[in-house]
This record gives structure tokens, sequence and C-alpha cells, in this order.
């Protein structure tokens, strides 16, 4: 007998790793000016990564970080305040932290022309004082809504110039929040910056795992051959979240899941999944073979949403063992919200490669647990040679690339038991993304800092990508919003559960099933 495939897997280790190949980094002197430093971004990954970058050596030492806001507090206060939320972030340090707090200064401004050129007159004395030269880093991390009247004040009071070094622009997500919107904003970007200045963050892009895709399907040569519709019977990108939508209510109810996941995140990690090879591994050879992806994805309209589209919202439930509030009764919501905070849907990437592989995608908040993956599900064999043995027909093999949490690559496949009988059982072949390695590890805020610092555009989006994920997306976005008679399902499910039914029975109906997470 097979063992049922969901029971517990024996696992198969990878030995021990080889040398690294690596490749050197160092960045230019520069100042960091953010924009909405008063915010939580600037608490929760801002300030914390560019310490554990400092701390690490990372920087270089010509640097200063420029907080702006409008809140009216002293240098002083500001540096108190961001030392508690480093602190708070884990892994301080006393000494590096004395060095660290003396490269921190705040300027309050209600980022009117006339206060940002004051703005820059203090931060043209502060370049002297830390020796950075005229390069600077400008990060918009205020509300989406006013980026575009910031960009105007940059741009009138000389902050956007290049007079004797670089400027770029780092500009947090959400990018809009429909092509229309996201291309009124890109105009204006592109009235005050040329492309190459321009860094358009998706902070999964920053994350270690979702790079290590390429390498694994493009360093190896075992994996290139078989991945494609030959081999291939479908592909699943989960990433599904345990936490509700926190104190955003206000973001959120304008957002809901296909905003803010899908139009970003899910689509950036498919690129991977799907992209051909780039000839040299360069910045505008992967962005293109990315961007490739999404040209090539099947087109969405509402006949072929309502079969491929599920979406869903929480109800009340229970996460962690902890009771957790329906979506409607969370602070700041509309308490009728038709907003969806669960999406599942199925997709085509319409070339040689791909042609006829479903990609299932699936995203929600206040599910059972925390995971991010993607799962390659390769053909089942070609013939049941045993089916006069085993009762169960064979299952077939798996890649499955975790991102997070647990960030490990598994291979599934079966093998038969030690023993006289025939008996078969599904095992893992598990690789430990971190396991064996000593080195740092950056996180995803630390490695797109970093990226801006040396200048290394590979990990954000381009402004093609960015235009084209949403028109790809728009008839999904328009459909879920469609109110009344012959509007879409919203399923409800419990919080704590891996999502509606309907879900289930979605991809059930095509013979398949969601896999999920499993130690
Ligand atoms: C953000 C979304 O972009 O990504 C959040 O706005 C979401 O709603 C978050 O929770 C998920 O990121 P991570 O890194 O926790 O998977």
């Amino acid at each position: 007998m097979q063992e049922s495939p969901g029971g517990h897997h024996p696992t198969v280790k990878i030995g021990k790793l080889g040398p690294s190949l690596c490749e050197e980094i160092s960045s230019d002197p520069c100042a960091i000016v953010i924009f909405g430093a008063s915010g939580d971004l600037t608490k929760r990954k801002l300030l914390p990564a560019l310490f554990c970058l400092f701390r690490n050596k990372l920087l270089s030492k010509g640097f200063f970080i420029l907080g702006l806001a409008r809140t009216d507090i002293s240098e002083e206060s500001f540096r108190t305040d961001m030392e508690k939320a480093v602190k708070k972030a884990g892994n301080f340090d006393h000494v590096a932290w004395e060095e660290f707090g003396k490269r921190l200064h705040y300027f309050p401004t209600d980022y009117s022309e006339g206060s940002l050129r004051k703005a820059r007159e203090y931060m043209d004395d502060k370049a002297l004082t830390h020796s950075t030269g005229r390069n600077r880093i400008l990060y918009l991390s205020t509300p989406p809504s006013v980026y575009s009247s910031i960009i105007e004040s940059i741009a009138s009071s000389g902050l956007a110039s290049e007079d004797g070094g670089w400027t770029r622009i780092v500009i947090e997500k959400p990018y809009g929040r429909d092509l229309e919107s996201a291309r009124a904003l890109e105009k204006t970007v592109e009235k005050h910056f040329r492309e190459e200045q321009v860094f358009r963050i998706d902070h999964y892009l920053g994350k270690d795992t979702v790079q290590n895709i390429m390498m694994f399907r493009f360093a190896n040569s075992i994996f290139e051959p078989i991945w494609n519709r030959h081999f291939i019977d479908h592909v699943q990108i989960t990433a599904s979240e345990s936490l509700g939508i926190e104190k955003r209510a206000g973001y959120y109810e304008e957002a809901g899941v296909l905003r803010d996941m899908f139009q970003n995140h899910m689509l950036q990690v498919l690129s991977f999944v799907g992209m051909e090879p780039p000839s040299v591994y360069k910045s505008e050879m992967v962005r293109d073979e990315r961007v490739k992806v999404f040209r090539a994805l099947r087109p969405l309209d509402r006949e072929s949403l309502r079969d491929n589209l599920v979406l869903g919202q929480y109800v009340e439930g229970e996460v962690n063992g902890k009771s957790a509030r329906g979506y409607r009764e969370e602070d700041g919501v509309n308490r009728r919200s038709a907003v969806s905070t669960f999406a599942a849907m199925k997709l085509f990437i319409d070339n040689w490669r791909w042609q006829g592989v479903p990609f299932y995608l699936r995203s929600g908040k206040r599910l059972k647990s925390r995971f991010t993956q993607v799962t390659i599900q390769f053909r089942a064999v070609p013939h049941q040679m045993f089916s006069g043995i085993f009762e169960e027909e064979i299952g077939p093999n798996a890649v499955i690339i975790r991102i997070q949490p647990d960030e490990r690559i598994q291979l599934k496949f079966h093998a038969k038991n030690p023993g006289s009988r025939m008996c078969l059982r599904d095992v893992v072949m598990d690789f430990g993304y971190t396991e064996g390695y000593e080195g740092l590890v950056l996180d995803a805020y630390e490695r797109v800092l970093m990226d801006c610092m040396i200048g290394d555009k590979m990990l954000f989006i381009r402004s093609d990508a960015m235009e084209m994920s949403w028109e790809w997306l728009s008839p999904a976005l328009d459909y879920s919003e469609e109110r009344g008679q012959g509007a879409p399902e919203l399923c409800l499910y419990r919080a704590g559960s891996y999502g509606p039914v309907e879900a289930e029975r979605f991809i059930g109906r095509d013979g398949r099933k969601w896999v999920n997470y499993e130690r």
C-alpha cells in the first residue's frame, strides 16, 4: 500500500553544502531622505533595515538619513523614537547605535515647495558634515494619495536635480489603484525623473527565496529541461496570511486582495517561475524576460472570470488558538463591506513553454497559517505499470519552493519501502535554505535598500511591467467590484480556515487539490 499522500513524509536530507560563489557589493556615499518618516513603514522596516546594513558594514562610511514628516518634533525626539523602533525590531547593539544615531536627522515639513527648499539647504549642510557628496535617495513612504504633489514639490524645490551626483527616487506600493491612476502617477514621475532614477518597490522581489527561483532554475541543468508543458501538469502559487488587516482598514477597504497582493507580489513571483533564461544575468535583461511573461498572460474577460476567479471574505473564527473577528467587524471597516480578503484564480501563459498549463494563484488574509510557496506539480507517470500491485494510483511528483517561512525547496517523489513487501511511500528530498550557511542573510527591505544604493535595478519594477500588470488585472478588478445582479459571489470563510470551500471546489473541478503548508 502507498502511504496516504497527506501523511507524514520521510525526509531525505541534502548533504554538505559546497563552497559559495558570491558577488561583491559595496555602496556609494549618499543621503537617504525619507518622506513620511513618522509613519509605520519607517519604524517597522526602513530604520531597522538601515541599521542592520550599518551594523554589518554594508553601508558606505559616507551616509546619513534625513527624516521628513509633517509632525513637528525635534531631531532629538526623532532619534529617540527611531531607537525604540529599532530595539523593538530586535538585534539592537548600543555601540553601533551610538555611531548610527549621529547620522539620523529630522526636518519637519508640509512638503510645500518653500518648505522643501529649506529641507534641501539643511540636507546640503549635513552632506558636508557626513561627506556624502551629492548623491541622494528620495524614499517616498507617505500615503500614496500625496505622491504626485510631493513629486512636484521635490522637482520645484530642486531636490530632484543631479548636480554633481546621482538622485534616485524610491516609490512604495501601491503604485496607483488602477491602470488610469498608475498612468497618471507615471506621467508625473516621468516629467521629473529618468527611468534609471526610478525604483518602484515590490518587497517580494527582495526576498532571497524569490530570487533563488532564478538560481534554482538557471544555475542547474537538471530542472530546466522539464520546466515546461511537456512535464508540468500545473503550477500553484499561494501566499497565505494568518494576520488580518491590522490597522489598515482605510487602505484595505479601497484595495482588497487583488490590488494588495495579486497586482504586485503574486504576479512578480509568477514572472520568476514563468520567465525564459536571459542570455546574461544583467538587470535589464532579467527585467525584459519577466515583462515577456506579463505580455503572454492570456487576457481576462468577464466570461472567463466567472469560472476562473473565486472571491472570499473572512468571518469570525479562530486563528492560532485565538478568536478572531470577521472582516466586517474590524475597526474602520464598513459593516456591509463587499471587499474581498481572499482570491483564488486560474490563469494561463500563452507561449510555447506554458501553453495549456494552468497556474493557480491563491492569497488571503486570516487563513490557517502564514506561508508563501510555489508548487510545481509534474504530470503523472504515463502508464500505471504497478496498477496490479498497488490499490491506489501513483500520484505525481512535485517541487515545492517555500518562500516563507522556513524557507526550503522540496522534491517529492516515490520510493519503495525497505523490506520484502512491495510497498510504495512518498518521500521528500529536502533543502533548507539557510541550513549549513553561516553568513549574513538580508531581509527583503535590507536587500532592496542596498540595491538602491548600489544602483542595481534588477529587483525593482520597471514602468512597462507595472503598467502591464495593471492592464491585465483590470477586468478582474472591475468584475470583483460589480454589485447587484450578475455580480460575483463573495464566498465567506471562517478565520483560521484554508479559505472558502468554493476555492476547494474550483480547483477540484479540474481534478486537482491545493497544496498547503507541510513541515
Ligand atoms: C504587503 C501587503 O505588500 O505585503 C500586506 O500590503 C501583506 O497586506 C504583506 O500583509 C505581505 O508581506 P509579507 O512579506 O509578510 O509576505
